[in-house]
C-alpha cells in the first residue's frame, strides 16, 4: 500500500482520497482552509454527496485518512501526490491555473523523496508538461519529482460510485515509471485502465465532457424543431436509443446543462482551439444553443402571459440537477432574475439548494418583485398563478398533476425537466407545456 497526498478537497479531490483509502492506501488530504479541515476530522462532509460522510468516517476511524493545513508534512515522504483543486473558468473563456501553480510551487519545497504528481484537476492540454518544469524550477531537494494526468470523470450525486466503480481509468504519462507507479495505485480498484502519453489524458478529458455535452445541445436542438413540426423528443430519443451505437443515455432534452464541468470544459476547449488558430465549430454551436435553451420556458410564458407583474411564481428546484446542492450554471439562475425584473413575486423550493440561492437572492423584495423560499412544494403552489420546474428532485415528481390544479390559483406549468406525460396533465385539467413536446 502507498502513502498519498490529496491538495485539495473539493469533488474531485476529497472524493479521490476517500476512495484511496478506502482501496487500503494511506491519504492525507490537504486543504488551506482551517475550519472546513476540522469539520472533515470530525467526520463531516464539507460537500452534499451520496455515501461520501460514511466512507470519511469508516476510514478517518481506521487510521487510513487524514486532513491536513501542514502541506508540508503531508507532501515531504509521499509516493504520490493528488492534485484535485479547481480550475475555474476566466471572462475569456480559458481555466484559471493559479491553484495549481501555487500547489506546484509547495511540492517543489516540499518532497524530500522521490515522488509522482498527479493532475487529476481539467487542464488545458499541455498543462502538465509546464507544471513538471514549474516542480523541477523550485524543486530544493534532490529528488525526482515526475507529472501525470489522470482525469476524473465522476459526476456529482453519484461521485463515489462512480470512483469506485469508474468505467475507465485514464492515466497519462511520459515515463515507464510513472505508468508503473500509478497502475499499481490504481490495481486495487480492479478497473479497466487505459494507458496514454499525458497529453492524449487532457484531451481525452475534454473531448468526453464536450461530447456528452454536444449531445444534450443536439437532443435540445431537435426537441425545439420538434415542438415546430409537432414530434415528440421524448418519443424520438426514445426510438433513436434502441440504435447501440447512439445508447440510451443522455438524451434527455431539458432547459439545458449546467453544472461546473460541461459549461466550463466546453469554453475551455474552444479556447484552446482559437489558441491553435482553429474554430471548433461544433462545440461553439453546443455552447450557442445551451445559451438559449436556459431560457426557453421563460420565452414561452411571456409570449403566454400579459406581465408577470404581481403574478404569484411557484419555482420547483433551482440545483443544476437533483442529488446535489450546486448552483453553478444553473437555468435557475438565468430565469429568476428575468423573472424578478418583471416584478413576479417568486415562491422557490428546493430540497437542498435553497440556502446557497439565498446568497445570491436573499429573501425579500427585489425592486417590483420579492423572493420567498418554502420547505415543501405544496406551500409553493399555493395559490400561485404559474409554475416553472427547473430541477427534476423525487420531492418535485412525487407532485400528481391533480396537486397543480388543486393547489394553483390557475394551473398553468412550465416544465424544463419534461417530468410528465402530457395526457395525465391534461386530464388533470393543468394547462402544461414543456420541452419539445406538442403541449
Ligand atoms: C459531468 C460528467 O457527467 C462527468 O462524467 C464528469 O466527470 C464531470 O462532469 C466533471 O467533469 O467533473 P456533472 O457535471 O456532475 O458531471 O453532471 P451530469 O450528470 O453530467 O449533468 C450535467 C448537466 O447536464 C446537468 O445540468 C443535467 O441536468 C444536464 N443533462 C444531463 C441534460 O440536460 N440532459 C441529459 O440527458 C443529461
Amino acid at each position: 500500500m502507498y502513502k498519498i497526498a490529496v491538495a485539495g478537497t473539493g469533488y474531485v479531490g476529497l472524493v479521490a482520497g476517500v476512495c484511496f483509502a478506502e482501496v487500503g492506501h494511506q491519504v492525507t488530504c490537504v486543504d488551506i482552509d482551517e475550519s472546513k479541515v476540522n469539520v472533515m476530522k470530525s467526520g463531516v462532509s464539507p460537500i452534499y454527496e451520496t455515501g461520501l460522510e460514511e466512507l470519511m468516517q469508516k476510514n478517518y476511524a481506521a487510521g487510513r485518512i487524514d486532513y491536513t493545513t501542514d502541506y508540508k508534512s503531508a507532501y515531504r515522504d509521499a509516493d504520490a501526490i493528488f492534485i484535485g483543486v479547481g480550475t475555474p473558468e476566466q471572462p475569456d473563456g480559458s481555466a484559471n491555473l493559479s491553484y495549481i501553480a501555487t500547489v506546484a510551487r509547495q511540492i517543489a519545497e516540499s518532497v524530500e523523496n522521490d515522488c509522482l504528481v498527479v493532475v487529476k484537476s481539467t487542464v488545458p492540454v499541455g498543462t502538465n508538461d509546464k507544471v513538471e518544469q514549474f516542480i523541477q524550477d523550485f524543486l530544493v531537494n534532490d529528488v525526482k519529482v515526475e507529472v501525470a494526468s489522470n482525469p476524473e470523470f465522476l459526476a456529482q450525486g453519484s461521485a463515489v460510485h462512480d470512483t469506485l466503480h469508474a468505467e475507465r481509468i485514464i492515466i497519462g504519462t511520459e515515463s515507464k515509471w510513472a505508468e508503473e507507479l500509478l497502475m499499481k495505485l490504481y490495481e486495487p480498484f480492479n478497473l479497466p485502465i487505459v494507458s496514454v502519453n499525458r497529453r492524449s489524458a487532457e484531451m481525452i478529458k475534454y473531448a468526453s465532457n464536450d461530447f456528452l455535452a454536444l449531445k444534450i445541445s443536439y437532443m435540445n436542438d431537435i426537441a425545439n424543431l420538434c415542438e415546430l413540426v409537432g414530434a415528440d423528443v421524448q418519443d424520438v430519443a426514445k426510438g433513436m436509443s434502441y440504435d447501440a451505437r447512439i445508447g440510451n443515455k443522455f438524451l434527455n432534452a431539458g432547459i439545458g446543462y449546467g453544472g461546473s464541468c460541461f459549461p466550463k470544459d466546453t469554453k475551455a476547449l474552444e479556447y484552446i482551439a482559437k489558441q491553435h488558430g482553429y474554430e471548433l465549430r461544433t462545440v461553439k454551436a453546443a455552447i450557442d444553443v445551451n445559451t438559449d435553451q436556459k431560457t426557453m420556458l421563460y420565452k414561452k410564458a411571456s409570449k403566454r402571459l400579459i406581465t408577470f407583474n404581481g403574478l404569484k411564481v411557484a419555482v420547483l428546484g433551482l440545483t443544476f440537477k437533483p442529488g446535489t446542492d450546486d448552483l453553478r450554471e444553473a437555468a435557475s439562475l438565468e430565469n429568476v432574475p428575468l423573472l424578478l425584473e418583471q416584478g413576479a413575486d417568486i415562491y422557490a423550493y428546493d430540497p437542498v439548494g435553497a440556502d446557497n440561492f439565498t446568497k445570491v437572492h436573499p429573501e425579500g423584495q427585489h425592486g417590483k418583485g420579492s423572493m420567498t423560499y418554502v420547505s415543501d412544494v405544496e406551500e409553493a403552489l399555493k395559490d400561485a398563478n404559474v409554475c416553472f420546474i427547473f430541477t427534476e428532485w423525487g420531492e418535485v415528481k412525487a407532485v400528481t398533476p391533480g396537486k397543480y390544479k388543486e393547489l394553483m390559483r390557475t394551473p398553468l406549468v412550465y416544465d424544463g425537466r419534461n417530468i410528465y406525460r402530457i395526457e395525465e396533465m391534461q386530464e388533470a385539467g393543468v394547462e402544461y407545456r414543456s420541452i419539445g413536446r406538442k403541449a
